[in-house]
C-alpha cells in the first residue's frame, strides 16, 4: 500500500481485488446466509499490508496515532470489544494483583469483573443524587480526597464521568488530587467520546490529566456497537502490562469492520467535528429552551450544561411531582404514541439521547411529542401537580431510591463470588451474606455486592424497589415469592 487512504476504502479495495481468499474468515466473501456480500467484502483478517492490532506498526498504528492526536494523548489503542475490554485492561494494568482500588458504587459492572478477576479491594464513592432527581451526580474532588485521606493504601482511582445521564466531573481537580499521592487516574468517559470537540462541550479526560481515558466510540458517536478506545498518558501506569492486558482481554482475531468504523469516526472528528458539534450544541440547547414551558415535565436546566456539570445530549425527561407517573410511562407514551425510542427508562424519568448525528427531525419529534404529553397530564392533573422549581430542586422526589446504605461487608467480593451459596426466600435471608449481585436496573447500581449482607435496612429498600415494580436484577422470582442467593458459610 502506497497512498494513504481510510481503513474502509482499503478493506473495500481489497475486497474489489482478485486476490483470492485462502485464509479466513470462512464466509470467503460469498454470501450463504442473509448477510449482503459487500459487507462480508470488507470483513477480512490480519493479511498481509493490514497491520496487527496486537503489534500494530503500519496503518492500524496510524489510524490509532489519529485518535491519540484528536483527543490529546499520548498513546491510543482500538477496541473492538467496546469500553468493557478497556476498563478491564486498564484496571488490570493498574494495580497488582490483590491492590485497592477507589471507585464510585454505581460503575458500570465492568469495573466488578475486573475486580474479581485481580482480586482487588474496594472502597466507594457515593455521590449524591441531582437535585429534584432520582440519579447520582458524577463524584467530587472532596470525595475523592476525602477518601484517599482515609484510606492511605489505594492504589488507583477510577470514576465515570460523564455519567449514564450526563453528570461530568471536575477530572482536573480530581486528578492533581489523585497524583499528588503518586496513583493513577483512570476515568470510565464511555458516555463521553464526543467531549472537547466544540465550544459548550466540557473538555475530554485526557485533556485534564486522567492517566486512562476509556471512549465507547458507540455510544455517543457516528460508529458501529462494540467500537471503542483507550487512551494512555504519562507514566503512572506501565504501557507493557497494559498493552498484555489488552491482548488477554481482547480476541485475537478483532474484526476490520470494527475497526474500520472507528477509524471512519475519528476522520469525520477531523475533518467535519467542529461544524457539526456547533450545530449538535446549538439544536440541543434549542430544544431545552422550548421545553422550558412544560407545566409538569421536568428537565435539567441548561444552567448546568452552561456550568459544565451536564452534559450535551442527554435528555432526562423526569416526572415532576406527578407521583403517580413512573418513567416507564413516559418512555411507553414516547414508544407507543410518537415511536420515539428513548434510551432508557428509570423509576420517575426516562432517558432520551441525542448525537451530532440526529437531523433536525429527532428535535422536532421529540419537542412536539414532550409538549403535547405535557399539556395533556396538566390538563389532566390541574395546578396541584404542576411543576415548582423550588419544590423540585428541594428534594421533594422520591428520597427511598436516592438513600445511601452503606453496606455491611462479612466476606472480600473477589472471594465470596466463588463461594458455595444456596437460595433462601429474601425474607428469611436478613443477615445472610449475599452471593450474587443485586443490581437495580438501570443504570446498574449494585445495592448487594457478592460478600455484602442483606440488613433489615437493606431488605426494606429492595422491598419498596419491588412495590414501586423497579427492575431488580439478581433475584428469583418464583410462584409469586422472591429468593435470594445467600453464601453456605
Ligand atoms: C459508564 C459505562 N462504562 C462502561 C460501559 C461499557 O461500555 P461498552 O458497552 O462499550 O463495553 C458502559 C455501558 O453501558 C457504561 O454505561
Amino acid at each position: 500500500m502506497t497512498e494513504w487512504m481510510p481503513l474502509y476504502k482499503e478493506l473495500e479495495q481489497y475486497g474489489n481485488s482478485d486476490f483470492y481468499p485462502y485464509h479466513m474468515p470462512g464466509h470467503k466473501r460469498r454470501q450463504l446466509g442473509d448477510i449482503p456480500e459487500r459487507i462480508l467484502k470488507t470483513d477480512i483478517t490480519e493479511i498481509d499490508g493490514f497491520d496487527n492490532l496486537h503489534q500494530a506498526e503500519g496503518i492500524l498504528r496510524e489510524a490509532q496515532d489519529l485518535a491519540n492526536r484528536l483527543y490529546g494523548a499520548e498513546e491510543t489503542f482500538y477496541l473492538v470489544n467496546g469500553s468493557t475490554a478497556g476498563i478491564l485492561s486498564a484496571i488490570s494494568a493498574a494495580l497488582p494483583e490483590g491492590g485497592h482500588l477507589l471507585i464510585t458504587r454505581g460503575c458500570h459492572k465492568s469495573v466488578y469483573h475486573a475486580a474479581y478477576l485481580r482480586k482487588l479491594k474496594f472502597s466507594y464513592l457515593y455521590p449524591k443524587n441531582v437535585k429534584g432527581f432520582e440519579f447520582s451526580e458524577a463524584v467530587t474532588a472532596g470525595q475523592v480526597q476525602e477518601a484517599l485521606r482515609s484510606e492511605p493504601d489505594i492504589g488507583a482511582v477510577l470514576i465515570v464521568s460523564p455519567t449514564y445521564e450526563g453528570r461530568i466531573a471536575d477530572v482536573k481537580k480530581i486528578a492533581e488530587i489523585v497524583h499528588e499521592k503518586g496513583i493513577p487516574l483512570i476515568v470510565d468517559e464511555a458516555h463521553g467520546a464526543h467531549l472537547g470537540f466544540a465550544e459548550g462541550f466540557a473538555p475530554g479526560a485526557c485533556m485534564a490529566g486522567a492517566d486512562i481515558v476509556i471512549h465507547s466510540v458507540h455510544k455517543t458517536l457516528p460508529a458501529m456497537t462494540q467500537t471503542a478506545l483507550l487512551h494512555v498518558n504519562g507514566t503512572r501506569v506501565d504501557r507493557d502490562r497494559l498493552k498484555r492486558f489488552l491482548r488477554i482481554y481482547q480476541t485475537s482475531s478483532p474484526s476490520y469492520v470494527l475497526m474500520a468504523s472507528i477509524s471512519d469516526a475519528m476522520e469525520f472528528l477531523k475533518i467535519d467535528g467542529k461544524r457539526y458539534f456547533a450545530d449538535f450544541r446549538d439544536h440541543y440547547l434549542r430544544l431545552l429552551d422550548r421545553l422550558g414551558v412544560c407545566k409538569v415535565l421536568q428537565f435539567v436546566p441548561a444552567e448546568d450544561i452552561f456550568d459544565g456539570r451536564q452534559d450535551i445530549g442527554k435528555l432526562v425527561i423526569g416526572a415532576g411531582n406527578r407521583r403517580d407517573i413512573s418513567g416507564q410511562w413516559l418512555y411507553d407514551q414516547l414508544r407507543e404514541r410518537y415511536h420515539l425510542q428513548c434510551e432508557m427508562a428509570a423509576g420517575r424519568y426516562c432517558l432520551a439521547m441525542f448525537t451530532v448525528a440526529d437531523s433536525s427531525e429527532a428535535y422536532e419529534r421529540m419537542e412536539q411529542a414532550l409538549l403535547c404529553i405535557d399539556e395533556e397530564l396538566f390538563t389532566e392533573s390541574g395546578a396541584e401537580n404542576v411543576r415548582d422549581e423550588e419544590r423540585a430542586m428541594s428534594g421533594t422526589m422520591d428520597e427511598s431510591r436516592g438513600k445511601i446504605v452503606l453496606p455491611e461487608v462479612c466476606y472480600p467480593f473477589s472471594a465470596a463470588w466463588d463461594l458455595t451459596w444456596k437460595r433462601e426466600r429474601l425474607g428469611d435471608a436478613v443477615g445472610c451474606a449475599v452471593g450474587e449481585f443485586v443490581n437495580l436496573y438501570p443504570p446498574g447500581t449494585p445495592i448487594l455486592v457478592p460478600g455484602e449482607v442483606l440488613t433489615q435496612e437493606i431488605y426494606e429498600q429492595i422491598l419498596e424497589y419491588l412495590t414501586q415494580k423497579l427492575n431488580l436484577q439478581g433475584l428469583i422470582q418464583e410462584e409469586g415469592e422472591y429468593y435470594i442467593r445467600v453464601l453456605r458459610q
